[in-house]
């Protein structure tokens, strides 16, 4: 249950410092609860740009120092409970959305929706069980463009006992900062481009690092878990000098692993790789983003210690997740039309307001996270198969991201391979994709672009499953 423990919690906080490091206190034991997490989210200084340290970047610590190097990573269990206390440090409110996690509707992190404003000096306590294994990540849900701009967004690991075993794991968060001179932040978007495709990020970092170099066994077979936090930024990735295969994407386990050639990657999706590593010693292999005139480097990989002798046909597929199969004989259809609308002004709210509104979902366009919600885009009956008639009227791609309910792409009129059930499919312009899902979770769930300047000027909507 959520529960707000006030400042209270705060006053304990010292006597727990330390006790929840990284993957401790997780698992529950024997059914039991679990001891919570901490999630302290907070300001700290950080080295991201070349030319000088950014002041107050926002950051989650573990309940211990702020992480102010890298983005942590949070490990979970496929199936078994996990907890976390979200601790609010930053001087406006703040929420955290699991995206990608099928879990109940009051843990799903909506301000307004699912719960309210973790205010600052307020906590809020999470308790979820994933369901799916794979690759997924955590965000706030609040001020989103400047909170995650500012650097909360983070990378979720959720495990399964019975993956193949890897002889090295790399996690890789990939995002932009919009930084000025001496790594000043600078405004966090441009009107103009928010009308488009997006604003775009002065600083490329992978970790937060620029071009980082991570070692791995030569001749190892290394999984590499791939996460686009960017607010705006669609990679396309590819890996040089070494083979790899594409094993899942956005969490979900790919039935016959293919060469990793070029694949594109929208904010909020994920793609895990399996990297056969350069036979020798200081070799190198590089994930490079292949999007625009301009290719560069995401990452290194080098090679170290004698050869694994590792072939990639050594790794079984990833177990399948289970999400349910659509009856798509009885399936409704609903349409989802992605447009521009008039530009206006916008309402203000709690959790950030960028002024404008730009776009629309079926013409409505998202009036804010209100305490007065506008009607649903549909109402779904709990267990019951639909099909949502995607059409971007847009010439601009557009993530489409949906909460606590996965889906199935059965066709496109732009594409022939149709990946694993997602929860975020990267819509090219004039794209019409027809996408199955059965709704079997109940509650009020968000679907929005994740380019959230256009999430966040009225490219969101809701199901309402009951
Ligand atoms: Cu990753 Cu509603 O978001
Ligand atoms: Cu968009």
């Amino acid at each position: 249950m959520p529960m707000f423990s006030r400042r209270t919690f705060l006053q304990g906080s010292a006597a727990l410092g330390g006790a929840f490091a990284l993957g401790a206190g997780v698992a529950a034991r024997d059914g039991a609860a679990p001891d919570p997490q901490v999630l302290t989210a907070q300001f700290a200084d950080a080295r991201i740009a070349a030319d000088g340290v950014t002041p107050k970047i926002m950051t989650y610590g573990l309940g211990e120092a702020p992480h102010a190097s890298t983005p942590p990573v949070l490990r979970m269990r496929k199936g078994e409970a996990y907890a976390a206390r979200l601790v609010n440090l930053l001087d406006e409110p703040t929420t955290v959305h699991w995206h990608g996690l099928r879990i109940a509707n009051a843990m799903d992190g909506v301000p307004e929706m699912t719960q309210p404003y973790v205010y600052p000096g307020d906590s809020f306590d999470y308790v979820l069980t994933p369901p799916d294994a794979g690759t997924f990540w955590y965000h706030p849900h609040c001020n989103t463009l400047t909170q995650i701009g500012r650097g909360l967004a983070g990378v979720i690991v959720v495990e399964n006992p019975d993956d193949p075993v890897f002889d090295a794991e790399i996690v890789l968060n990939l995002r932009d900062w919009r930084l000025g001179t001496g790594g000043k932040f600078i405004d966090p978007f441009k009107p103009r481009d928010a009308a488009r495709g997006g604003t775009y990020g002065t600083v490329r970092t992978t970790n937060w690092q620029r071009e980082p170099v991570f070692e791995a066994p030569a001749g190892g077979l290394v999984r590499v878990r791939i996460a686009a936090t960017d607010v705006t930024r669609i990679y396309t990735v590819a890996l040089e000098s070494a083979a790899a295969k594409v094993i899942a994407l956005d969490g979900n386990p790919i039935d016959d692993p293919f060469p990793l050639d070029r694949l594109d990657l929208g904010p909020g999706q994920r793609m895990d790789i399996v990297v056969r590593m350069p036979e020798s010693e200081g070799q190198t292999a590089t994930l490079g983003n292949y999007r625009g005139s301009h290719p560069w480097t995401i990452a290194t990989f080098r090679a170290a210690g004698a050869s694994l002798k590792r072939d990639l046909r050594d790794i079984a597929p990833l177990p399948a997740n289970p999400i349910a199969e659509a009856d798509l004989s009885i399936a409704k259809r609903i349409p989802i039309e992605l447009t521009a609308t008039a530009e206006h002004e916008a309402t203000p709210s709690i959790c950030g307001s960028l002024g404008y509104t730009f776009w629309a979902i079926n013409k409505v366009p998202w009036p804010g996270d209100t305490p007065d919600p506008i009607a649903p885009i549909e109402e779904l009956k709990l267990g019951g198969s639909y099909i949502l008639q995607i059409s971007n009227r847009t010439p601009h791609a557009h993530p489409i991201h949906l909460h606590g309910l996965s889906f199935r792409i059965l066709n496109s009129n732009k594409r022939t391979f149709l990946p694993p059930p997602t929860d975020t499919i990267l819509l090219l312009p004039d794209e019409q994709a027809e996408v199955a899902l059965v709704a079997d979770n109940v509650g009020d769930w968000v679907i929005h672009c994740h380019i959230i300047e256009h999430q966040k000027t009225g490219m969101t909507g809701y199901f309402k499953v009951v």
